[in-house]
């Protein structure tokens, strides 16, 4: 009997496949509750960072004037293209406007929360969320 330190290759390919399972798992299946949880969170950062702003939520207009209502935005662009500016600090050219830089994670938020509100139809690959988000408007 020979111990060496390739004694059990068995055991370390084992280890490998589980930890690709483990990040396949979490790379490729968002739960719902997730998606939802990263809408809400969109929601959140949007009316914290642009409320004071833009109308951010289903209905009301924007409190200040040049600002566009989110809802409205993907009538110009598509929302996604937004995910880049956002993540390069977002419209500077806009001298109301500060220079916001957001985390990827933070802009996937903000960009889902963007999809669930567009009024316009065929703004994005999303489907319609049930009910949507309350209305609220702050
Ligand atoms: C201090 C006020 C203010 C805040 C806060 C603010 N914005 Fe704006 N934003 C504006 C104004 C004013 C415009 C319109 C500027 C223009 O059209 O020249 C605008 C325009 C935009 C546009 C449209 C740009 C275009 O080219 O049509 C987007 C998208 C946008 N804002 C996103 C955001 C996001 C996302 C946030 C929060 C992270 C935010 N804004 C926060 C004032 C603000």
């Amino acid at each position: 009997m020979r111990t060496g330190p390739n004694g059990f290759p068995g055991l370390s390919i084992l280890g490998l496949v589980m930890l690709g399972f483990g990040f396949c798992a979490l790379a490729s299946a968002p739960a719902p509750a997730a998606e939802k949880d990263l809408t809400q969170k969109g929601e959140v950062i949007v009316r914290e960072h642009c409320g004071r702003c833009h109308a951010v939520g289903l209905t009301g207009s924007s409190p200040n004037e040049e600002a566009p209502p989110f809802r409205t935005l993907s009538s110009k662009y598509p929302i996604d293209s937004l995910a880049e500016s956002l993540a390069e600090g977002i419209m500077s050219g806009h001298p109301d406007m500060p220079v916001f830089v957001f985390t990827p994670h933070d802009v996937d938020a903000i960009i889902r929360y963007m999809q669930s509100i567009q009024e316009e139809p065929g703004a994005g690959p999303d489907e319609p969320e049930a009910g949507g988000p309350a209305e609220q408007q702050g």
